[in-house]
Protein backbone atom coordinates (compact mmCIF):
# COMPACT_ATOMS: atom_id res chain seq x y z
CA UNK A 1 0.00 0.00 0.00
CA UNK A 2 1.20 3.16 -0.84
CA UNK A 3 0.23 6.70 0.49
CA UNK A 4 1.04 9.80 -1.51
CA UNK A 5 1.20 12.42 0.98
CA UNK A 6 1.32 16.29 0.21
CA UNK A 7 3.63 18.25 3.04
CA UNK A 8 3.50 21.95 3.39
CA UNK A 9 5.89 22.60 6.19
CA UNK A 10 4.63 26.59 6.14
CA UNK A 11 6.67 28.90 8.22
CA UNK A 12 8.94 28.74 11.21
CA UNK A 13 8.94 25.96 13.29
CA UNK A 14 6.85 23.68 10.78
CA UNK A 15 9.79 23.59 9.06
CA UNK A 16 11.96 22.06 11.61
CA UNK A 17 9.30 19.21 12.97
CA UNK A 18 7.72 18.65 9.95
CA UNK A 19 10.48 16.85 8.74
CA UNK A 20 11.47 15.58 11.78
CA UNK A 21 7.73 13.38 11.62
CA UNK A 22 8.77 12.21 7.89
CA UNK A 23 11.35 10.79 9.17
CA UNK A 24 9.73 9.14 11.56
CA UNK A 25 6.68 7.84 9.36
CA UNK A 26 9.01 6.23 6.88
CA UNK A 27 10.53 4.36 9.90
CA UNK A 28 7.13 3.36 10.20
CA UNK A 29 6.99 1.96 7.09
CA UNK A 30 10.32 0.19 7.03
CA UNK A 31 8.71 -1.56 9.78
CA UNK A 32 5.38 -1.90 8.85
CA UNK A 33 6.89 -3.90 5.44
CA UNK A 34 3.89 -3.31 3.58
CA UNK A 35 3.27 0.27 3.31
CA UNK A 36 4.94 3.00 1.37
CA UNK A 37 4.97 6.57 2.03
CA UNK A 38 5.71 9.04 -1.17
CA UNK A 39 5.69 12.69 0.01
CA UNK A 40 5.62 15.69 -2.55
CA UNK A 41 7.11 19.06 -0.75
CA UNK A 42 4.76 22.29 -1.11
CA UNK A 43 6.71 25.58 -0.38
CA UNK A 44 3.28 27.40 -0.02
CA UNK A 45 4.24 29.42 3.49
CA UNK A 46 4.85 33.67 3.99
CA UNK A 47 7.98 33.55 2.03
CA UNK A 48 6.32 31.92 -1.18
CA UNK A 49 3.87 35.00 -0.18
CA UNK A 50 6.41 37.71 -1.12
CA UNK A 51 7.86 36.02 -4.00
CA UNK A 52 4.77 35.32 -5.83
CA UNK A 53 2.02 37.55 -4.11
CA UNK A 54 -0.19 34.98 -2.82
CA UNK A 55 -0.04 32.04 -0.52
CA UNK A 56 -0.38 28.90 -3.02
CA UNK A 57 -0.58 29.33 -6.89
CA UNK A 58 -3.64 29.32 -9.27
CA UNK A 59 -3.68 25.64 -9.51
CA UNK A 60 -2.86 25.01 -6.15
CA UNK A 61 -6.11 23.13 -4.90
CA UNK A 62 -6.34 21.32 -7.74
CA UNK A 63 -2.46 19.86 -7.48
CA UNK A 64 -3.35 19.09 -3.33
CA UNK A 65 -6.47 16.80 -4.61
CA UNK A 66 -4.32 14.68 -5.94
CA UNK A 67 -2.98 13.42 -2.44
CA UNK A 68 -4.34 11.00 -0.31
CA UNK A 69 -3.80 13.37 2.54
CA UNK A 70 -2.15 16.84 3.53
CA UNK A 71 0.57 17.00 5.99
CA UNK A 72 1.19 20.71 7.33
CA UNK A 73 3.46 21.79 10.15
CA UNK A 74 2.27 25.64 10.69
CA UNK A 75 1.15 29.01 8.43
CA UNK A 76 1.89 32.54 9.73
CA UNK A 77 5.24 35.28 10.12
CA UNK A 78 3.00 38.32 10.68
CA UNK A 79 6.84 40.02 9.98
CA UNK A 80 6.13 38.74 6.73
CA UNK A 81 2.77 38.86 5.98
CA UNK A 82 -0.38 39.72 7.98
CA UNK A 83 -1.84 36.79 10.10
CA UNK A 84 -5.41 37.06 8.41
CA UNK A 85 -3.85 37.07 4.36
CA UNK A 86 -1.40 34.26 5.34
CA UNK A 87 -4.00 31.93 7.43
CA UNK A 88 -7.37 32.97 5.05
CA UNK A 89 -4.87 32.54 1.90
CA UNK A 90 -3.53 28.55 2.40
CA UNK A 91 -4.70 27.12 6.24
CA UNK A 92 -8.71 28.45 6.07
CA UNK A 93 -9.14 27.99 2.33
CA UNK A 94 -8.01 24.31 2.44
CA UNK A 95 -10.17 23.45 5.80
CA UNK A 96 -13.33 24.86 3.27
CA UNK A 97 -12.55 24.15 -0.05
CA UNK A 98 -11.96 20.47 0.68
CA UNK A 99 -14.54 20.47 3.03
CA UNK A 100 -12.51 19.11 6.55
CA UNK A 101 -15.74 19.59 8.38
CA UNK A 102 -14.82 17.90 11.42
CA UNK A 103 -11.93 18.95 13.27
CA UNK A 104 -10.40 16.02 15.24
CA UNK A 105 -8.10 16.69 18.80
CA UNK A 106 -6.70 14.57 21.42
CA UNK A 107 -6.16 15.17 24.65
CA UNK A 108 -3.96 12.65 26.71
CA UNK A 109 -2.18 12.80 29.61
CA UNK A 110 1.08 11.06 28.58
CA UNK A 111 3.63 9.57 31.28
CA UNK A 112 6.72 11.41 32.94
CA UNK A 113 4.74 14.99 31.51
CA UNK A 114 3.43 16.93 35.04
CA UNK A 115 0.35 18.43 34.00
CA UNK A 116 -0.70 21.58 35.23
CA UNK A 117 -3.41 19.73 37.07
CA UNK A 118 -3.76 19.23 40.61
CA UNK A 119 -5.01 15.68 40.03
CA UNK A 120 -4.89 14.44 36.35
CA UNK A 121 -5.71 11.39 37.35
CA UNK A 122 -4.50 9.51 33.34
CA UNK A 123 -7.11 11.72 31.05
CA UNK A 124 -7.81 10.53 27.70
CA UNK A 125 -9.96 12.86 25.44
CA UNK A 126 -10.67 13.37 22.12
CA UNK A 127 -12.66 16.52 20.84
CA UNK A 128 -14.71 15.91 18.13
CA UNK A 129 -15.72 19.78 16.62
CA UNK A 130 -17.94 20.70 13.91
CA UNK A 131 -15.57 22.60 11.61
CA UNK A 132 -17.90 24.39 9.22
CA UNK A 133 -20.51 26.59 10.47
CA UNK A 134 -22.06 26.66 13.54
CA UNK A 135 -21.01 30.38 15.92
CA UNK A 136 -18.40 30.84 12.72
CA UNK A 137 -20.59 32.07 9.82
CA UNK A 138 -20.80 34.65 7.76
CA UNK A 139 -24.49 35.39 8.19
CA UNK A 140 -24.69 38.70 10.04
CA UNK A 141 -23.62 42.46 9.11
CA UNK A 142 -23.03 45.78 10.74
CA UNK A 143 -25.73 48.78 10.77
CA UNK A 144 -25.78 52.56 12.07
CA UNK A 145 -22.66 54.22 13.00
CA UNK A 146 -21.64 55.71 16.47
CA UNK A 147 -23.41 54.60 19.35
CA UNK A 148 -26.72 53.34 17.74
CA UNK A 149 -24.32 51.08 16.09
CA UNK A 150 -25.12 47.22 16.06
CA UNK A 151 -23.31 44.06 15.48
CA UNK A 152 -25.22 41.07 14.59
CA UNK A 153 -24.08 37.48 14.20
CA UNK A 154 -26.31 34.27 13.49
CA UNK A 155 -25.21 30.93 14.69
CA UNK A 156 -26.34 28.51 11.44
CA UNK A 157 -26.93 24.55 12.25
CA UNK A 158 -27.67 22.80 9.65
CA UNK A 159 -29.18 19.03 10.70
CA UNK A 160 -26.53 17.66 7.94
CA UNK A 161 -23.38 19.00 9.39
CA UNK A 162 -24.69 18.33 13.38
CA UNK A 163 -25.95 14.80 12.55
CA UNK A 164 -22.00 14.52 10.64
CA UNK A 165 -20.08 15.19 13.51
CA UNK A 166 -22.28 13.53 15.64
CA UNK A 167 -22.08 10.31 14.13
CA UNK A 168 -18.57 10.91 13.55
CA UNK A 169 -18.18 11.04 17.55
CA UNK A 170 -20.02 8.04 17.85
CA UNK A 171 -18.24 6.13 15.52
CA UNK A 172 -14.91 7.16 16.95
CA UNK A 173 -16.66 6.25 20.72
CA UNK A 174 -17.63 2.54 19.66
CA UNK A 175 -13.97 1.93 19.16
CA UNK A 176 -12.65 3.23 22.23
CA UNK A 177 -14.39 3.42 25.56
CA UNK A 178 -17.64 4.09 24.28
CA UNK A 179 -18.80 7.00 25.64
CA UNK A 180 -19.98 10.46 24.43
CA UNK A 181 -20.38 13.53 25.86
CA UNK A 182 -22.21 16.76 24.09
CA UNK A 183 -21.33 20.05 24.90
CA UNK A 184 -24.51 22.43 24.55
CA UNK A 185 -25.55 25.42 26.72
CA UNK A 186 -29.74 24.65 25.69
CA UNK A 187 -30.69 26.34 28.80
CA UNK A 188 -29.15 29.87 27.47
CA UNK A 189 -29.18 29.84 23.47
CA UNK A 190 -33.07 28.67 22.95
CA UNK A 191 -32.60 27.93 18.69
CA UNK A 192 -29.89 26.55 17.95
CA UNK A 193 -28.97 24.21 21.11
CA UNK A 194 -32.38 22.81 21.95
CA UNK A 195 -32.00 21.64 18.15
CA UNK A 196 -27.89 20.71 18.92
CA UNK A 197 -29.78 18.09 21.86
CA UNK A 198 -32.37 17.05 19.82
CA UNK A 199 -30.32 16.05 16.96
CA UNK A 200 -27.70 14.64 19.59
CA UNK A 201 -30.43 12.18 21.17
CA UNK A 202 -31.58 11.00 17.47
CA UNK A 203 -28.51 10.16 16.94
CA UNK A 204 -27.54 8.43 19.75
CA UNK A 205 -30.66 5.75 19.30
CA UNK A 206 -28.57 4.20 16.15
CA UNK A 207 -26.15 3.73 18.50
CA UNK A 208 -27.54 1.41 21.67
CA UNK A 209 -23.81 0.65 22.88
CA UNK A 210 -22.69 3.97 23.14
CA UNK A 211 -23.33 5.58 26.65
CA UNK A 212 -24.38 9.54 26.31
CA UNK A 213 -24.46 12.41 28.51
CA UNK A 214 -24.25 16.24 27.77
CA UNK A 215 -23.17 19.08 29.81
CA UNK A 216 -23.24 23.04 29.54
CA UNK A 217 -20.14 23.89 28.35
CA UNK A 218 -19.26 26.33 31.45
CA UNK A 219 -19.01 23.17 33.15
CA UNK A 220 -17.97 20.87 31.21
CA UNK A 221 -15.10 23.51 30.68
CA UNK A 222 -14.54 23.37 34.72
CA UNK A 223 -14.64 19.52 34.25
CA UNK A 224 -12.03 19.73 31.65
CA UNK A 225 -9.65 21.42 34.40
CA UNK A 226 -10.57 19.54 37.85
CA UNK A 227 -11.71 15.96 36.32
CA UNK A 228 -10.89 15.04 32.75
CA UNK A 229 -10.74 11.74 33.45
CA UNK A 230 -14.30 11.14 33.04
CA UNK A 231 -14.49 12.16 29.62
CA UNK A 232 -13.88 9.89 26.32
CA UNK A 233 -15.33 11.49 22.97
CA UNK A 234 -16.76 14.95 23.38
CA UNK A 235 -18.70 16.55 20.47
CA UNK A 236 -19.03 20.16 20.19
CA UNK A 237 -19.69 22.82 17.67
CA UNK A 238 -17.59 25.19 16.14
CA UNK A 239 -16.97 27.70 18.92
CA UNK A 240 -17.42 25.50 21.93
CA UNK A 241 -15.29 22.87 20.24
CA UNK A 242 -12.52 25.73 19.71
CA UNK A 243 -12.27 26.32 23.31
CA UNK A 244 -12.60 22.50 24.84
CA UNK A 245 -9.81 21.39 22.56
CA UNK A 246 -7.80 24.52 23.41
CA UNK A 247 -8.04 23.44 26.98
CA UNK A 248 -7.51 20.01 26.41
CA UNK A 249 -4.00 21.01 25.23
CA UNK A 250 -3.05 22.82 28.00
CA UNK A 251 -3.98 20.62 30.36
CA UNK A 252 -1.53 18.06 28.39
CA UNK A 253 1.18 20.72 29.64
CA UNK A 254 2.36 21.82 26.24
CA UNK A 255 0.56 23.45 23.26
CA UNK A 256 3.67 21.71 21.92
CA UNK A 257 2.55 18.25 21.98
CA UNK A 258 -1.00 18.97 20.81
CA UNK A 259 -2.20 16.98 17.39
CA UNK A 260 -4.98 17.70 14.93
CA UNK A 261 -6.87 16.03 11.85
CA UNK A 262 -9.21 18.33 9.28
CA UNK A 263 -11.01 15.16 8.31
CA UNK A 264 -13.51 15.12 5.07
CA UNK A 265 -15.66 13.03 5.91
CA UNK A 266 -17.25 12.32 2.39
CA UNK A 267 -13.50 10.87 0.88
CA UNK A 268 -14.07 13.20 -2.04
CA UNK A 269 -10.98 15.10 -0.91
CA UNK A 270 -7.98 14.40 1.18
CA UNK A 271 -7.92 15.68 4.71
CA UNK A 272 -5.35 17.69 6.60
CA UNK A 273 -3.08 16.75 9.43
CA UNK A 274 -1.69 19.36 11.46
CA UNK A 275 -0.50 19.99 14.93
CA UNK A 276 -2.47 22.61 17.43
CA UNK A 277 0.79 24.83 17.67
CA UNK A 278 1.38 27.74 15.36
CA UNK A 279 4.96 28.54 13.99
CA UNK A 280 6.29 29.46 17.03
CA UNK A 281 8.34 32.44 16.12
CA UNK A 282 10.50 33.01 19.52
CA UNK A 283 12.07 29.74 19.22
CA UNK A 284 12.85 29.51 15.24
CA UNK A 285 15.93 28.03 14.28
CA UNK A 286 16.85 27.16 17.71
CA UNK A 287 16.63 23.69 17.36
CA UNK A 288 14.35 23.08 20.81
CA UNK A 289 11.12 22.97 18.80
CA UNK A 290 8.51 20.01 20.27
CA UNK A 291 8.50 17.76 17.50
CA UNK A 292 5.94 15.19 19.61
CA UNK A 293 2.91 17.37 18.19
CA UNK A 294 3.63 17.02 14.76
CA UNK A 295 4.69 13.36 15.18
CA UNK A 296 1.34 12.16 17.04
CA UNK A 297 -0.19 14.27 13.67
CA UNK A 298 1.06 11.51 11.63
CA UNK A 299 -0.12 9.16 14.07
CA UNK A 300 -3.77 10.56 13.63
CA UNK A 301 -2.28 10.38 9.92
CA UNK A 302 -1.88 6.80 10.02
CA UNK A 303 -5.63 5.85 12.02
CA UNK A 304 -7.15 8.02 9.09
CA UNK A 305 -5.78 5.51 6.74
CA UNK A 306 -6.74 2.39 8.02
CA UNK A 307 -3.26 1.84 10.06
CA UNK A 308 -4.24 1.40 13.29
CA UNK A 309 -1.90 -0.92 14.72
CA UNK A 310 0.79 1.24 13.49
CA UNK A 311 -0.77 4.18 15.04
CA UNK A 312 -0.53 2.57 18.35
CA UNK A 313 2.87 1.51 18.19
CA UNK A 314 3.90 4.96 17.03
CA UNK A 315 2.30 5.98 20.31
CA UNK A 316 3.31 3.75 22.69
CA UNK A 317 6.62 4.70 21.42
CA UNK A 318 5.72 8.84 21.99
CA UNK A 319 4.78 7.78 25.59
CA UNK A 320 8.12 5.55 26.42
CA UNK A 321 9.81 8.15 24.78
CA UNK A 322 8.87 11.07 27.53
CA UNK A 323 8.24 8.91 30.85
CA UNK A 324 12.12 8.42 30.15
CA UNK A 325 12.17 12.05 30.34
CA UNK A 326 13.68 12.91 26.35
CA UNK A 327 11.44 15.77 25.93
CA UNK A 328 12.06 19.46 25.04
CA UNK A 329 12.54 22.91 27.13
CA UNK A 330 8.31 23.53 26.68
CA UNK A 331 7.83 20.60 28.45
CA UNK A 332 10.62 20.96 31.34
CA UNK A 333 13.30 18.94 29.85
CA UNK A 334 16.54 19.94 27.93
CA UNK A 335 16.71 17.93 24.17
CA UNK A 336 16.47 19.05 21.47
CA UNK A 337 13.90 18.69 18.23
CA UNK A 338 16.61 15.58 16.93
CA UNK A 339 17.35 14.26 20.35
CA UNK A 340 13.41 13.50 20.35
CA UNK A 341 13.14 12.41 16.73
CA UNK A 342 15.83 9.93 16.97
CA UNK A 343 15.10 8.75 20.31
CA UNK A 344 11.31 8.20 19.05
CA UNK A 345 13.20 6.10 15.63
CA UNK A 346 15.39 4.29 17.52
CA UNK A 347 12.77 3.25 19.92
CA UNK A 348 10.36 2.39 16.45
CA UNK A 349 13.25 0.36 15.02
CA UNK A 350 13.90 -1.57 18.27
CA UNK A 351 10.33 -3.02 18.10
P1 LIG B 1 2.32 29.48 18.58
O1 LIG B 1 1.63 28.20 18.79
O2 LIG B 1 3.16 29.59 17.37
O3 LIG B 1 3.25 29.79 19.86
C1 LIG B 1 2.73 29.99 21.17
C2 LIG B 1 3.82 29.67 22.21
O4 LIG B 1 4.00 28.25 22.27
C3 LIG B 1 5.19 30.23 21.85
O5 LIG B 1 5.85 30.64 23.03
C4 LIG B 1 5.92 29.07 21.22
O6 LIG B 1 7.31 29.12 21.36
C5 LIG B 1 5.33 27.88 21.97
N1 LIG B 1 5.28 26.70 21.11
C6 LIG B 1 4.42 26.45 20.09
N2 LIG B 1 4.70 25.29 19.50
C7 LIG B 1 5.77 24.77 20.13
C8 LIG B 1 6.55 23.59 19.97
N3 LIG B 1 6.26 22.67 19.02
N4 LIG B 1 7.59 23.39 20.80
C9 LIG B 1 7.90 24.28 21.76
N5 LIG B 1 7.20 25.42 21.96
C10 LIG B 1 6.15 25.67 21.16
O7 LIG B 1 1.20 30.62 18.59
P2 LIG B 1 1.35 32.20 18.29
O8 LIG B 1 2.64 32.71 18.83
O9 LIG B 1 0.08 32.78 18.74
O10 LIG B 1 1.36 32.33 16.71
C11 LIG B 1 2.54 32.45 15.93
C12 LIG B 1 2.17 32.39 14.45
O11 LIG B 1 1.61 31.12 14.14
C13 LIG B 1 1.13 33.41 14.04
O12 LIG B 1 1.45 33.88 12.75
C14 LIG B 1 -0.17 32.64 14.03
O13 LIG B 1 -1.14 33.18 13.17
C15 LIG B 1 0.33 31.30 13.55
N6 LIG B 1 -0.54 30.17 13.96
C16 LIG B 1 -0.76 29.20 13.04
C17 LIG B 1 -1.50 28.08 13.35
C18 LIG B 1 -1.62 27.02 12.32
O14 LIG B 1 -0.90 26.98 11.35
N7 LIG B 1 -2.54 26.10 12.50
C19 LIG B 1 -2.09 27.91 14.68
C20 LIG B 1 -1.75 28.96 15.61
C21 LIG B 1 -1.02 30.05 15.25
MG1 LIG C 1 -8.15 27.56 18.75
Amino acid sequence: KKLKIASIPGDGIGKEVVPAAIDVLHTVAELHGGLTFEFTDFPYSCEYYLEHGVMMPEDGMKRLSDFDSIFLGAVGDANLVPDHISLWGLLIKIRREFEQTINVRPAKQLPGIQSPLVNPNDFDIMVVRENSEGEYSSVGGRIYRGEDEIAIQNNVFSRKATERAMRFAFDLASKRKGRVTSATKSNGIVYSMPFWDEVFKDVAESYPNVKTDQQHIDALAAFFVTNPSRFDVVVASNLFGDILSDIGAGIMGSIGVAPAGNINVNGKYPSMFEPVHGSAPDIIGKGIANPVGQIWTAKMLLDHHGEEEMGQVLLDVIEETTKNRIITSDLGGSHSTQDVTNEIINRLKAK
